[in-house]
């Protein structure tokens, strides 16, 4: 108990200085709680205003696939680069060491494999679940156009429920069957769709044709999805024309841990995210590390 006989007499009031009020620096979500945003800032990078999000969660329904087989080994050399990781609960508690800083974003959707239709996802992990991992954002994926579209967009309206009644963001993963055809009108309307339902966030593929319409028609941030491994410089080249037409940043999974060194990998696309640094002068930077790495 402070003694209150020897209280001083406070005088720093700054009365000339008003109180700053400052805008929250992501798109959309200046009306946010004040927990919801600062999950959002240790995603987003306030200074840039953009993610470069490790995405290490495919083996929630294709197994360990290349790259992932021993994400103790492969994956944990590259976290301190990335500025959240997106995975499951399974490997979050059996692998990533509780002494970690960085944000995580836990996949909560699940419950099929690639054996089976996709689509027919249900919520596999409790809210209960996330709040106690601390985790900043959960991702669920919706299925516009496919078979359980209905259900994976209840699944996502559920989570971003519940993820406002506790603080945590829920990221909208929009998946594309085979035989979508992956044009802008398409992505329009996925992404606004989980917009509207409420997504804090929606990772999507780039494309080639009119992206920018996509960023521009959606009120939340938008990440890029990698997608299936391409060389180096062409996927640096797809980071660097989704930033600059609009997205937040990225969520690459097998463009980073399949590449030939993917901590050189990972720190050329942050080049190219936070740095707005060309394809070229990132590959560059990637090469560099690469045969730093490699002893030559
Ligand atoms: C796929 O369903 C997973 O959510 C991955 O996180 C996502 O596909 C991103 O990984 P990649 O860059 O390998 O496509």
């Amino acid at each position: 108990m402070p003694d209150v006989d020897e209280i001083k007499e406070a005088k720093k009031f700054y009365s000339d200085i008003p109180q700053k009020t400052e805008g929250f620096f992501l798109k959309g979500s200046n009306s946010l709680d004040w927990g919801i945003k600062n999950r959002l800032a240790r995603i987003f990078n306030p200074k840039s205003g953009r993610t470069v999000m490790l995405a290490i969660d495919h083996g929630y329904f294709q197994g360990p696939t290349t790259g992932l087989e021993r994400i103790d080994i492969n994956i944990l050399p590259l976290v301190p680069y990335a500025d959240t990781v997106m995975l499951t609960r399974g490997i979050l508690r059996s692998i990533v060491p509780p002494t970690t800083t960085k944000s995580i974003v836990l996949r909560v959707s699940g419950g099929t494999s690639i054996l089976k239709e996709l689509s027919n996802e249900d919520i596999a992990v409790n809210i209960e679940e996330s709040i106690r991992l601390n985790v900043c954002a959960m991702a669920v994926q919706v299925f516009i156009g496919g078979e359980h579209e209905r259900e994976s967009i209840k699944n996502m309206t559920r989570m971003v429920d519940m993820g406002m009644r506790y603080g945590i963001p829920t990221l909208a993963v929009t998946a594309v069957g085979k035989d979508m055809n992956r044009g802008a009108r398409y992505f329009r309307l996925a992404v606004r769709i989980c917009a509207e339902l409420g997504a804090n966030y929606i990772k999507t593929y780039y494309i080639e044709k009119d992206f920018e319409t996509v960023t521009a028609s959606c009120p939340v941030p938008i990440v890029m999805a990698g997608g299936k491994k391409i060389p180096e410089l062409d996927a640096l080249t797809m980071a660097y024309n989704a930033v600059q037409q609009g997205a937040s940043g990225v969520d690459m999974g097998r463009n980073i841990f399949q590449s030939e060194s993917p901590v050189a990998m990972i720190q050329a696309v942050r080049a190219v995210v936070h740095d707005n640094e060309t394809p070229e002068k990132a590959f560059d930077l990637y090469n560099t590390i690469k045969n730093q790495s490699a002893g030559l």
